[in-house]
C-alpha cells in the first residue's frame, strides 16, 4: 500500500515536471496531441542510449524501463537500450538526442552545463547534505524550475534518477586534508565548478569523457578522479587506483531526457504509458542506487585503502572552498543555493 502511494505520488511529480516543460497534452478538449491521434498506444521503437556499465544504477534503471514499458504496452513499444557509450559517448549523446537519433538519454546533470550553467548546482561541494533533501529539491522544490529551463533547448525531463554522492579516488596517498591533494591531476566531467573545486584544493583537473577515464587512469594521463561508488566499481577503477576517500562532497545524478520533436509526435495514450513505466523504473532505480552504493563500498574495501572524512575534516575542506561558494552564487543563483542548502 505504502509503495503504491509512493509510485503514485512520483507519477504526479513527473506529470508536473512535464507540464512545467511544456511536454504534456496540449489539447484543449483532452484529445491526442500528436502521432496517430486515435488514442491507442502507438507502435514505436525508442532508442535509449547511455554511458553506464553493467552494475551501475542508470544501467539497471534503463533495463527496468525497457522491461516495464514493453510489458505495459503489450509489446507495441520496443525499447532498444545502448549502454556503455557504445552508440554515443557523453560528448555526443546530447547532440544525438536533439537530432532525434535517440529518443531517451540519462546524462549526468553536470554534462548539461552547456545548456544552463545552473545545472552545476550538483557539483557545488558539500551543498546537498542528505539524499532525502536532494530528492525533495528536484521532486518538489526549486529544482523543478531548473528542469523547466530545458524546454527552450528542445528537451523534456521525464524523471530524475539517482547516481549518488561523489567520492575521491587516487593512486598516490590517502586524502584526509586539502594538502593531500596538492599536485594530483583529477579527471573531471566538465564545467567551471569542478575546475574551481580542484584549483581551490591545490590540484589540477582535466576534462575526459567517462568511457575513456579508465585508460587515462591506467596510463597515468591523470592519477585521480571523483565519482559515485557504483561508477568507481563498475568502471573497475580499483584495478588502477589504490586510495578511496569517502567524502560525499558532491552529487552525480541523472535527468532522464527526451526531445520535444519525439515527445510532441506521439499521442497521449503513448505518453501516458511511457510516463507510467518511467515512474516505476524511477522508483526502482533510486532504490537500486542506494543498495549498490552500500554493496560496492564493502567490495571496494577489499582492493583499495579506504578512509572516510570526519565532520571536522570536511569543515577544513569547506573552509578552503569558500572562494568557490562566492564565485558561483551569482551564476547558479543564491535562491537555488539556499534552497539546496536547506533541503
Ligand atoms: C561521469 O562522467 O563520471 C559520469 O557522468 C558517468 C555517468 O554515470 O553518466
Amino acid at each position: 500500500m505504502k509503495k503504491k502511494f509512493r509510485i503514485l505520488s512520483l507519477v504526479t511529480v513527473l506529470m508536473f515536471m512535464l507540464a512545467a516543460c511544456g511536454g504534456g497534452s496540449n489539447s484543449a478538449g483532452g484529445s491526442d496531441s500528436g502521432g496517430s491521434g486515435n488514442g491507442e498506444i502507438e507502435e514505436i521503437t525508442i532508442k535509449f542510449s547511455h554511458v553506464g556499465y553493467a552494475g551501475a544504477p542508470k544501467t539497471a534503471g534503463a533495463d527496468k524501463f525497457k522491461e516495464i514499458l514493453e510489458e505495459k504496452s503489450d509489446g507495441k513499444i520496443t525499447v532498444e537500450v545502448y549502454p556503455a557509450g557504445q552508440l554515443y559517448g557523453d560528448r555526443e549523446e546530447l547532440d544525438a538526442l536533439l537530432a532525434n537519433n535517440v529518443q531517451i538519454i540519462n546524462p549526468s546533470m553536470t554534462k548539461m552545463v552547456v545548456y544552463n550553467p545552473q545545472f552545476q548546482i550538483l557539483d557545488i561541494p558539500f551543498l546537498f547534505k542528505t539524499r532525502e533533501g536532494f530528492f525533495d529539491f528536484w521532486d518538489n522544490g526549486k529544482g523543478q524550475e531548473l528542469l523547466g529551463t530545458l524546454e527552450d533547448k528542445g528537451m523534456v525531463a521525464l524523471a530524475m534518477w539517482e547516481g549518488g554522492f561523489k567520492q575521491f579516488v587516487n593512486d598516490r596517498n590517502p586524502i584526509t586534508k586539502p594538502e593531500d591533494m596538492e599536485g594530483l591531476k583529477f579527471r573531471i566531467q566538465a564545467g567551471d565548478v569542478l575546475e574551481s573545486q580542484f584549483k581551490n584544493l591545490g590540484a589540477d583537473a582535466s576534462v575526459i569523457p567517462y568511457n575513456e577515464t579508465y585508460t587515462a587512469l591506467q596510463t597515468g594521463v591523470v592519477d585521480s578522479t571523483e565519482n559515485i561508488l557504483a561508477n568507481i566499481y563498475s568502471s573497475k577503477y580499483q584495478e588502477v587506483q589504490k586510495y578511496l576517500t569517502i567524502s560525499d562532497h558532491g552529487r552525480l545524478d541523472y535527468p532522464v531526457l527526451t526531445n520535444t520533436t519525439f515527445w510532441n509526435s506521439i499521442n497521449d495514450a503513448t505518453k501516458d504509458v511511457i510516463m507510467e513505466a518511467m515512474a516505476e523504473a524511477t522508483e526502482f532505480e533510486r532504490e537500486e542506487a542506494q543498495k549498490l552504493a552500500d554493496q560496492y563500498r564493502e567490495e571496494l574495501a577489499q582492493d583499495m585503502e579506504v578512509n572516510e572524512l570526519t565532520d571536522e575534516e570536511k569543515e577544513v575542506f569547506i573552509e578552503k572552498l569558500q572562494p568557490l561558494y562566492k564565485e558561483f552564487e551569482d551564476i547558479i543563483g543564491k535562491e537555488y543555493m539556499d534552497a539546496a542548502r536547506e533541503s
